[in-house]
């Protein structure tokens, strides 16, 4: 119903570099600098970077243009979006059922993703605390032990007042951005703090650069052994790309509502995933040289940031300052992420509730705070307790690692692959003909993967995330045979 067009549809960017800020803001952040680099370590580095190129060109690209079209057209929150475009079709308006599941997801993601975000504000009080007692040229926690180091992390996780008051501290700080409008806060953090971050990156990156571990970086990243390419090396690469261009939750589409119509969908969304590629290859140009000269070797998962990086930097002069800029830096990436995923429930609070957009966003606020401190407490207090742990799929899970799941390996591919249906075959070839901003053979191509391509390497994630025995154990015949 155009009737209930909600406060969203009245707001926009300030220009087109803004949004452009903005949407990479959202991109960037923990899955570039944390989830990247730990990927591609534990999936053969090479093989996984090529492949993770390639998949963000011929699905994430395709997939993030569709998004910020449904937005762009649909001005308004996600579901709207998607209702009023699915009837203007001729198609059934409970496509907007898609785009509350991704608005779902958003506020899961939320929820978790600003516990991890509080995590990195205690490294830099860890680091801060560090620069100040021991001066900012000295390695990071000169006179402790590698194990106590290592320590550090352990003690964290398992001090749930901390980290759910720094969970808070996150989502507060999110709220007070969201809370200000598109223009007024959330294209602000965007603006300053993205540059900021660019600079923090480069810098430390140069700095790793005079450590000599460079060319057995380069030599990680890049080295394409053929047969290191598998099936589930694929699949990871996949599951990636989509997580860091923030496809499937309908946060790009929310970003899309607020852009104007001078705006070039396509090359925009190319600049968009560029500068996320872009920004996932020079973290592991930045972190493996700081690893491997402090001759370690990198770990996987949280612990390669939380872990093997500080013992890395406790042997480097200056260790303790450049650790402290690289918490800074990734604070700073997370936060523009926590944002977009903040915003997209805020918008839908608005239109659907008709709520006003400060309320929305405290409403979105303390639901998140609440599932985020059960989140907090999951790796301590209530580390036994495993919500969905009798299906096999989440077996063992507390709720922080459920939630990640449950998102990671169901709702986001799920809302993915439906909006690449929803736009390959639902929505009229004159409005994409009208929106896309591409031209003849290279719109034909897009519609080709949006129909084909994107849908059927996403079903491929979705089926292998939830019977991962059974899809290794097909590509290991197909392997054979
Ligand atoms: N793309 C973000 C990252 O790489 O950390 C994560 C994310 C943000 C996912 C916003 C989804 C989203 F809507």
């Amino acid at each position: 119903m155009v009737a209930s067009t909600g406060t969203t549809a009245r707001e926009g960017w300030s220009s087109r570099s803004a949004f452009v800020l903005a949407a990479i803001g959202s991109a960037v952040g923990l899955g570039n600098l944390v989830r990247f680099p730990a990927e591609a370590g534990a999936n053969g580095g090479g093989a996984f970077v090529l492949f993770y190129i390639f998949c963000v060109v011929l699905i994430g690209l395709p997939v993030l243009l569709s998004e910020v079209l449904i937005g762009r057209h649909g001005q308004a929150a996600a579901p709207l979006s998607f209702r009023r475009i699915a009837e203007e079709s001729g198609g059934s308006g409970a496509w907007s059922i898609v785009a509350s599941l991704g608005v779902f997801s958003a506020f899961l993601v939320l929820s978790f993703y600003c516990v991890l975000g509080g995590w990195v504000l205690y490294y830099i009080g860890l680091f801060g605390a560090d620069v100040f007692l021991s001066g900012p040229a000295s390695g990071a926690f000169a006179g402790s032990s590698f194990e106590e180091v290592d320590a550090l992390f352990g003690a964290m996780v398992s001090d749930g007042l901390s980290t759910s008051l720094l969970d808070i501290v996150f989502l507060a700080i999110t709220f007070l951005f969201v809370a200000r409008g598109v223009s007024g806060g959330i294209e602000k953090v965007a603006v300053y703090l993205m540059p900021a971050f660019f600079f923090l990156l480069l810098a430390i990156t140069i700095y790793g650069m005079f450590g000599g571990a460079m060319a057995r970086t380069v030599d990680y990243l890049f080295t394409f052994e053929p047969e290191k390419l598998t099936g589930e090396v694929m699949l990871a690469a996949v599951g990636q790309a989509f997580f860091s261009l923030s496809l499937g939750v309908a946060g790009m589409v929310t970003y899309g509502a607020y852009v104007g119509r001078d705006v070039n969908l396509a090359s925009t969304s190319g600049v968009i995933a560029g500068a996320d590629t872009a920004v996932a290859l020079i973290a592991g140009l930045c972190i493996f040289p700081i690893v491997f000269a402090a001759g370690l070797e990198p770990s996987g998962g949280l612990g390669l940031m939380f872990q093997t990086l500080p013992h890395a930097f406790s042997d480097l002069p200056f260790g303790t300052l450049i650790g402290l800029a690289f918490f800074v830096m990734v604070a700073f990436a997370a936060l523009t992420s926590s944002v977009s995923l903040m915003e997209a429930p805020t918008s839908w609070a608005m239109d659907r509730l008709g709520l006003a957009r400060p309320v929305a966003a405290m409403l979105v606020t303390g639901a998140a705070a609440v599932l985020g401190v059960l989140s907090a407490l999951s790796t301590g207090a209530l580390a036994g307790f495993h919500p969905l742990g009798f299906i096999p799929l989440f077996e063992g899970l507390g709720i922080l690692d459920l939630l990640d799941s449950f998102t990671g390996k169901l709702t986001m591919p799920i809302g993915a692959l439906l909006t690449s249906v929803f736009v390959g075959w639902v929505v009229s070839r004159r409005l994409l003909d009208e929106e896309s901003g591409l031209g003849g053979g290279v719109h034909r191509f897009w519609l080709f993967l949006v129909r084909w391509f994107c849908p059927l390497m996403l079903a491929l994630i979705l089926v292998s995330g939830i019977f991962p025995e059974t899809t290794a154990r097909l590509f290991a015949t197909l392997g054979a045979g």
